[in-house]
């Protein structure tokens, strides 16, 4: 039986998928081209990939022996799971273990954009830090502030608590629950985002969704670029249509270094690390390998994108 994972993950997951199966791995730590994805496919029953690998039915069909498709991530749509369901594959991800280290994430870019961070810090750094002024610098108080949840699953309950933590109200918003999208958007200081990336969240944040924000107000993105529409945040963050932004995720990763909003002194971007800490990623790498390892094993994984496959 072979196995195939496009990166060489932390922790000792690869190893013990190494022992129950042939396993092939790109060892290089630039994402695995197209022509050697689908040939390290080939004959594999089990693909450890992560988010930026698209799986979809040319991997699929490469890879006709797949049994399982699993990533090391939360998001999953990186995959097209509906392909993977109608072949009887099953996709597995790494829901929970990411939670607190993205929530953390999330509040690190809303305390920074709050509290102007990245200008007060290049002030600093450049000779623009003058004699000490009543006004200069000024953010935005975060206690008695109203943040707006986008997204109320496990991540977005997480930053909940630590916003209450701050002092703020809290409202939410979500397929299940909450306020209207439009009502939080009024009435939020902070909106931060949630959601998975799917057809109904691609570009929930648009030029009508910014207009409807306080001039006052931050947007934080810690979910996927694409729930944005970047041009008309930028646009946005441009004309004081809101105060800020802090984005760690992009429609295309990474960022071209000429993306506009690099150019914003209001817009602090960070490479997509909502889940970089070493003991985050490295039980998160646990989890998606023992995703593959269970399916091989006959074993039902414990986080199943498509459960229907299993029956
Ligand atoms: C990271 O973006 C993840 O989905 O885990």
């Amino acid at each position: 039986m072979k196995a195939y994972a496009t990166y060489r993950i932390p922790g000792d997951g690869l190893a013990r998928l190494g022992a129950i199966a042939e396993l092939a791995v790109w060892e290089r730590p630039d994402p695995v081209p197209r022509d050697a994805l689908l040939a390290g496919v080939a004959g594999a029953a089990a693909l450890v990939s992560t988010l930026n690998d698209r799986i979809d039915a040319e991997v699929l069909d490469a890879g006709s022996q797949l049994r399982v498709v699993s990533v090391m991530a939360v998001g999953h749509d990186s995959i097209d799971v509906a392909a993977c369901t109608e072949r009887g594959v099953v996709v597995t991800n790494t829901p929970g273990v990411l939670t607190d280290a993205t929530a953390d994430l999330a509040f690190a870019l809303i305390l920074a954009v709050a509290r102007r961070l990245p200008e007060a810090a290049d002030a600093a750094r450049t000779g623009g830090w003058g004699r000490w002024q009543p006004t200069w610098m000024c953010g935005m108080d975060l206690a008695g502030a109203t943040i707006g949840i986008v997204g109320y699953g496990a991540i977005g309950r997480a930053v909940g608590r630590r916003a209450a933590a701050f002092g703020m109200d809290i409202v939410h918003h979500s397929r299940h629950s909450g306020i209207p999208l439009d009502d939080l958007l009024a009435v939020s200081d902070v909106v931060t985002l949630h959601t998975p990336l799917t057809e109904q969240t691609r570009g929930l944040i648009g030029r009508e969704q910014l207009r409807r924000m306080k001039p006052s107000a931050i947007l934080v993105n810690t979910a996927r670029g694409a729930v944005v529409d970047q041009v008309a945040l930028a646009e946005a963050l441009g004309d004081g249509t809101i105060a800020g932004a802090g984005i760690d995720v992009m429609v295309a990763e990474p960022i071209p270094t000429d993306d506009p909003l690099l150019a914003l002194p209001n817009c602090l971007v960070t490479p997509h690390i909502g889940s970089a800490t070493l003991r985050t990623r490295t039980e998160m790498a646990d989890l998606a390998v023992q995703g593959a390892i269970d399916v091989l094993t006959g074993v039902r994984p414990a986080h199943i994108v498509n459960p229907a496959v299993l029956g």
